[in-house]
């Protein structure tokens, strides 16, 4: 899988362990910054890893912020991106498994690296069921074309 990666400053710390993560499983992981620790505002990098798997069909993204609130709320502003915040192992499963999520999201401030390493684990090796939750998908989408 093909993962583009962002994060805060409040996430900053796990997005470099989380990127070795995913390639010493044979992912690929695009970092869109930041590069330092400095103080940034979520919005930007959310937007950013947004529009790259908007952009790269069949891509992922991975966000992390203090929380993972506020990266999912701004990524899912995006046409087409269907940001998951999750916890668990159980949550970013069913973030794929039933809503077909391109994005996950969690919180360093939130969850601990076994934690972490775990909702990658489910959201890498977790299909879109399709079936029953085609349609409920697809109305997902049909409600960000309307205002
Ligand atoms: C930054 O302090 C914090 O607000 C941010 O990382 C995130 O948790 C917002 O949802």
């Amino acid at each position: 899988m093909k993962f583009y990666i962002g994060s805060d400053h409040a996430g900053f710390a796990v997005k470099g362990p989380v990127i070795e993560m995913l390639r010493s499983r044979g992912h690929e992981a695009v970092d869109l910054g930041p590069e330092s620790a400095e103080r940034v505002d979520y919005p930007d990098f959310a937007e950013k890893v947004a529009r790259a798997v908007v952009d790269d069909d069949g891509s992922f993204g991975i966000l992390i912020c203090g929380t993972g609130i506020g990266m999912s709320i701004a990524a899912n502003k995006i046409d087409g991106i269907r940001a998951a915040h999750c916890h668990d192992y159980y949550t970013a499963q069913m973030a794929r498994a039933h809503n077909d999520a391109n994005i996950l999201c969690f919180g360093e401030r939130v969850s601990g690296p076994g934690v972490i390493e775990s909702m990658i684990d489910a959201f890498t090796t977790t299909s879109f069921e399709g079936g029953r939750h085609s349609g409920r998908v697809e109305k997902i989408m049909a409600l960000q074309k309307s205002h």
